[in-house]
């Protein structure tokens, strides 16, 4: 069988780092995207888009091996997207959720019952999410929303990608559900003052209500079911501060990356520009 390994969602926050290491460690990869897009040298680019089946059938052709994303809400098609990866391929890395909201249980129990062999990342709240609170720090440095002090363990896109190049590449991953965060806790608002720190750039949170900061979401054009999830998980993380699990080292062998050194690579999009 050839070892040619699909990755979906290859422009997306976790997706581009799958694709990077799994170049760097020397797999055959093929990129899907909808639309133009630049990947690294040696990366094979397939069109297609997985809410229609039959636009995948050459992006699979030669694949033995899939890690999937399904940046959907439901799992509308998802049965006939698996069927089609099944013809094709025989393993299966799923980027579900910590969270398994209803789509991604129903998700994961698919994908079980698939036939294909298969690992789950269930990866708790992404380091790059800070990225929402750009252009408040950008701006005037004042970051204002609510739940300064809900705590929780960001997870470094790069080592969900290097567990996911694990369980692509390695023996001894098969269901497996592995649930990946970074080294430590931090709150809101400490997360804030790190962003701050390496941008070299005074930041502070200013405390908002959960109502304004419901209205703030709206306005950014979140589904108002989204946005009371985000706002009663930090509710929660307020009383009691997320989990913290030691996955992502004892896959890869290495630490998790902490939000210090997130931070550190990513001073860019949180400095002045003024
Ligand atoms: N953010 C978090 O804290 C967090 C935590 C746990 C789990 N997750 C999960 O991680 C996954 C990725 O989320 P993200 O917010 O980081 O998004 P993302 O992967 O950065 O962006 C969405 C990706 O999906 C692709 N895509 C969208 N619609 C598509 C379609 N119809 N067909 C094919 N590809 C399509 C886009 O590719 P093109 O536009 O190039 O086609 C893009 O690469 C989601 O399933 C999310 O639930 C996120």
């Amino acid at each position: 069988m050839p070892q040619r390994i699909l990755v979906t969602a290859a422009t997306g926050t976790v997706g581009r780092e799958v694709v990077a290491q799994l170049r760097e460690a020397g797999a055959e990869v093929r990129a899907l995207t909808r639309g133009p897009a630049a990947f690294p040298p040696g990366v094979d680019t397939a069109h297609g888009d997985l809410s229609v089946p039959d636009s995948l059938s050459g992006a699979l052709q030669d694949v033995s091996t899939v890690f999937l994303v399904w940046p959907f809400a439901s799992i509308d098609g998802l049965a006939a997207v698996l069927t089609l990866i099944a013809e094709n391929a025989g393993r299966v890395v799923y980027l579900s959720s910590a969270a398994v909201r209803d789509h991604e249980r129903q998700a994961e129990q698919l994908i079980e019952e698939s036939g294909l062999e298969w690992t789950v990342l269930r990866p708790h709240a992404f380091a790059a999410n800070a990225l929402r609170w750009s252009e408040q720090i950008r701006g005037n440095g004042v970051v204002r929303e609510a739940y300064g002090q809900a705590s929780m363990s960001l997870v470094h896109e790069r080592d969900i990608a290097a567990v996911a190049v694990h369980a692509l590449t390695r023996e001894g991953h098969a269901g497996a559900r592995y649930e990946l965060t970074g080294p430590r806790s931090l709150s809101q608002a400490e997360q804030v003052r790190i962003l701050g720190e390496k941008a070299e750039h005074p930041v502070h949170w200013e405390e908002a209500s959960p109502q304004e900061a419901r209205l703030q979401m709206l306005a950014r054009g979140w589904p108002p079911e989204v946005a009371d999830e985000v706002l009663h998980a930090q509710a929660a993380m307020t009383a009691r501060p997320g989990p913290i699990t030691k996955t992502v080292e004892q896959v890869t062998g290495a630490p998790a990356r902490t939000f210090e050194s997130w931070a550190a690579e990513h001073t860019k999009a949180f400095r002045a520009t003024g």
